[in-house]
């Protein structure tokens, strides 16, 4: 143990938990990840990542060789760490809007008895307001006696595709501590991330728990805000991916997060805005978040309206047609297809009687899980032969470097929807395709 090495327990090594563990041991602190799926654990300690996420494998694999980083099943494990960071996760319920809590409380209450001597619990998992005061009066009551615990909140705020660098080298961090003690062991944890220039935010237990769900909802709000923009283009004849340009220059406005498309999806907007409204109801306030519902129904829309556009473009009748779907992952370089706007619109066609032939990079194994009925093609090249219509849907590289010539040579027909609007216009034209952006003349 090297002087500032402190001893981690993450506890759940989904996304997050794995993404973190590696990060810890990165920064030169000894790691121990702790899943109570034993498939997860095997894969882990043999050097490979639960999801593909660029970067990961390899930090794995080069951790598992200095020793800072070992994965077990068994939470006994745990029981000498300094700190213990949760990061299980909190899907939407079932039953309705909320985030199901449930895998948080069974790691607090497993964790608990192994508590030993003075120790911090460090929650990451996006929660609904008022979780961590509530979890650290679980801890007080489950800890053993001889044990000295404190509860921080430390929220996450990486993106997949860029985990690793956002683990690293974060635009913040957020300590959300109720002791000079815990932000002083967090400082000290974070150290290196500090020193190359994170800014860090000390805040009380709610602020912290809020600053995600703010930072989320605002994404989405931006999100929807430039699709809402976009309807308005179509019927006006604008063109709404110049207008973000123009918006963008805007320091006040920027121009990340105002891609107009397909919207968003994936494991966290669309639930955590959900999960944020339940919490504001519970809270007495949902008055204040009432636009969230709004921001919701402008991003599911867009699914709608692709699956439109595609039916219109082939004479308004999908039965026994062919549409080929580029992309099933929510976004690009993921495998992830958790709520993924391009999935729906491939199960929208083809619940309208499409065949519909999918081929994505890295998201076909999951999407296979989703939606079994679909073809699944071995290449772009492959999805598209004898299509009536392609859908461009999540914009990989891959897509972007299409030679509309060649991919001409193998439809049945040239008719291309470009739901990202990040596609080459002019090019797809000159090769004598009907290209149709969203938002776009
Ligand atoms: C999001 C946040 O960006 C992270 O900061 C946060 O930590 C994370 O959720 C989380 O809560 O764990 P992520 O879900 O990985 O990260 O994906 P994003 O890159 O934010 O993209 C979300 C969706 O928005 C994607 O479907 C993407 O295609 C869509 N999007 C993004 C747009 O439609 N337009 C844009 O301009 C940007």
């Amino acid at each position: 143990k090297g002087p500032s090495t402190v001893r981690v327990s993450v506890i759940g090594t989904g996304y997050l938990g794995a993404v973190h563990a590696v990060g810890m041991a990165e920064l030169g602190h000894s790691v121990v990840g702790i899943d109570v799926d034993e498939d997860k654990v095997a894969a882990l300690s043999d050097g490979r990542a639960p999801i593909y996420e660029p970067g990961l494998d390899e930090l794995l694999k080069k951790h598992a060789e200095t020793g800072l980083l070992r994965f077990s099943t068994d939470y006994a494990e745990a029981a000498d760490a300094e700190v213990h960071f949760i990061c299980v996760g909190t899907p939407q319920r079932a039953d309705g809007l909320a985030a199901d809590m449930t895998f948080v409380d069974l790691a607090v209450d497993a964790l608990a008895p192994h508590l030993a001597g003075a120790c911090l619990v460090v929650g990451k998992s996006t929660v609904p307001v008022g979780t961590a005061q509530r979890l650290a009066n679980r801890l007080t009551k489950l800890a053993p006696a001889s044990s000295d615990v404190e509860l921080a909140w430390n929220p996450e705020f990486l993106r997949e595709g860029f985990a690793v660098q956002d683990t690293l080298r974060p635009d913040r961090l957020v300590f959300g501590v109720t002791t000079s003690d815990a932000e002083v062991t967090l400082r000290e944890l974070y150290a290196d991330v500090i020193t190359a220039g994170s800014p860090v935010v000390v805040t009380d237990l709610p602020t912290a728990e809020l600053v995600k769900v703010s930072a989320n909802a605002f994404l989405a709000t931006k999100i929807s805000f430039i699709n809402a923009i976009s309807e308005i283009c179509e019927v006006a004849s604008a063109d709404v991916t110049k207008l973000a340009d123009a918006l963008g220059h805007d320091v006040r406005i920027g121009r990340k997060y105002l891609n107009a498309g397909l919207g968003f999806g994936g494991g966290c907007l669309p639930k955590d805005i959900r999960a944020f409204m339940a919490r504001a109801g519970e809270l007495g306030a949902s008055h204040a978040l009432t636009f969230l519902a709004e921001v919701d129904a402008i991003n599911l829309r867009r699914r709608e309206r692709v699956a439109e556009i595609a039916r219109d473009m082939i004479g308004g009748q999908l039965v026994g047609r062919r549409v080929a779907v580029l992309g099933a992952a929510f976004k690009p370089d993921s495998d992830d297809v958790r709520d993924s706007p391009a999935l729906n619109v491939a199960g929208r066609l083809h619940l309208q009687g499409a065949h519909v032939a999918v081929y994505d990079p890295k998201g076909m194994d999951n999407a296979k899980k989703i939606f079994p009925t679909l073809e699944y093609a071995p290449s772009a090249m492959d999805a598209c032969r004898r299509a009536d219509v392609i859908l461009h849907l999540t914009e990989w590289t891959e897509f972007r470097e299409l030679d509309p010539a060649r991919v001409a040579a193998v439809v049945n027909d040239r008719n291309l929807i470009d739901a990202r609007n990040c596609l080459d216009a002019e090019a797809w034209r000159a090769a004598g395709w009907t290209y149709r952006g969203l938002g776009r003349p």
